[in-house]
């Protein structure tokens, strides 16, 4: 038996905070003691003897944060097949330093994963390296060329398929993945983009269009999870990447038909950034930061923003999209964004006033978790939970430098930016796995 004292933590989860330790035991949180005074670190110590035995590990966390490790629903490790972009190993690398304890990865590699063996494998292949725990993605369609279904009949240990990085054009194919995924339970999270639209929002150098683009297809993507799941179970449907305002309210009255069954998330970048201040704003093929969806007008990001505020928004996912320099440079769209995400957030909305630590962590943690089926050992500061824990210094201020980062995706749109909030340590099921030993 391996024991482990986090002490004089501010302690943070969705329903917590307060100064505190924490008791580790083998991979799991055995004890926690918070208390409401500032000076009380002793009866927190007295509170820890009669938990744990005589010898133990201990962590001094004065002036630190101790919250449950980060959950990111939306990553792009692009393996297999280019490992120029990323590999399992980098990718994982840069979860951990970013505070990340699991991540789901998106399915458009090379050759796209369409089948839940490879899914399987590729989780088992991360699971070696002792980081970050993955949870590959299956593509709705055979790799993903919109013709067939992949096989969604038998998905354990599969809990979300995604298109991601195009849609799904035939509507009665995208139904017939809904039905099939009501009976397991996993969620179909839906890269929203008519393609056409999209073609035309290109061709005539459009940023209204490119977010019809968008706003059509979130429309249409819900109202097709509602077609079907009449008279059946309900298929859970989770918006990837809002960017718009028109977007983000078509989940809203999507939410007040159904809120069980629609979820959805919002990147850092569309939190943070906008195009606003540009001469003219200007769609992604045109950007000097080209991701997808595009970075949207100054009123669409803050609508996001009042999204996160009102708890509209479930989730804040990366969409990691690490890319070569070369690729960067041709315009291939996407930003690293593992490693800035918690400072990214930290600064913009907690210390820019619009939540608290607490609620960002629900946003990072909590509900993940609960969307991917987690919330019984994961994503709160819980007896009981597995002892994946991040350690932050919150007021610390640092510098993006990518050339820094451990993704071979050095090119972030937050280069030269100073974020305040930094990721000082994780453990995974109690073992430190952050900073690295070598
Ligand atoms: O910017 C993006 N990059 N958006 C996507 O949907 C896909 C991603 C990628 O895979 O590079
Ligand atoms: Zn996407």
């Amino acid at each position: 038996m391996r024991e482990l004292v986090l002490f004089n933590a501010r302690l943070v989860d969705a329903d917590t905070d307060a100064p505190g330790a924490v008791l580790v035991r083998d991979s799991r949180i055995a004890g926690i003691v918070t208390t409401d005074r500032a000076d009380s670190t002793d009866s927190i110590h007295k509170g820890l003897t009669g938990l744990c035995g005589t010898e133990f590990e201990s962590v001094d966390c004065r002036g630190l944060t101790l919250m449950p490790a980060f959950i990111d629903m939306h990553t792009h490790f692009r393996y297999p097949g280019q490992s120029e972009k990323e590999t399992l190993e980098t990718g994982l690398r840069a979860a951990v330093a970013g505070g990340y304890g699991a991540v789901v990865t998106m399915p458009n590699t090379k050759p796209p994963v369409s089948d839940p063996e490879t899914a399987r494998r590729i989780r088992e292949e991360a699971a070696a390296y002792g980081l970050a725990e993955v949870f590959q993605t299956l593509s709705i369609t055979e790799g993903q060329m919109g013709e067939t279904l992949s096989p969604l009949e038998s998905l354990e240990g599969i809990p979300v398929v995604s298109e991601d990085g195009k849609d799904v054009e035939d509507p009665s194919l995208l139904i017939g993945a809904f039905r099939l995924c009501a009976r397991s339970g996993a969620l179909v999270a839906c890269h929203c983009e008519d393609s056409s639209l999209s073609r035309a929002a290109r061709v005539y150098a459009s940023p209204a269009l490119s977010r019809l683009a968008e706003d059509a297809a979130t429309v249409r993507n819900l109202a097709l999870a509602d077609a079907a799941g009449a008279g059946g179970p309900k298929s859970r449907i989770h918006i990837c990447h809002v960017s718009t305002e028109t977007s983000l309210e078509a989940v809203a009255q999507a939410k007040a038909r159904d809120l069980s069954a629609v979820s959805c998330e919002v990147t850092p970048h569309h939190l943070a950034l906008s195009t606003d201040g540009e001469d003219s704003p200007r769609p992604a093929n045109q950007s000097p930061r080209p991701v997808n969806p595009p970075l949207r007008r100054a009123s669409d990001r803050s609508a996001l923003v009042r999204g996160i505020a009102s708890g509209l928004v479930d989730v804040i996912a990366t969409d990691h999209a690490p890319h070569t320099a070369a690729d960067k440079g041709a315009g291939a769209p996407g930003f690293p964004g593992l490693e800035t995400a918690f400072a990214v957030c930290n600064t913009a909305l907690v210390h820019g006033g619009v939540i608290t630590l607490g609620r960002l962590s629900e946003l990072m943690s909590a509900a993940p978790a609960r969307l991917l089926g987690l919330d019984h050992e994961r994503g709160r500061l819980r007896e009981g939970f597995l002892a994946d824990l991040v350690l932050l210094a919150p007021g610390e201020s640092w510098t993006v430098e990518g050339a820094r980062f451990f993704t071979k995706g050095k090119g972030s749109p937050f280069e030269g930016m100073t974020l305040t909030g930094r990721v000082r340590g994780l453990w995974l099921r109690g073992e430190r796995v952050f900073p690295f030993s070598r």
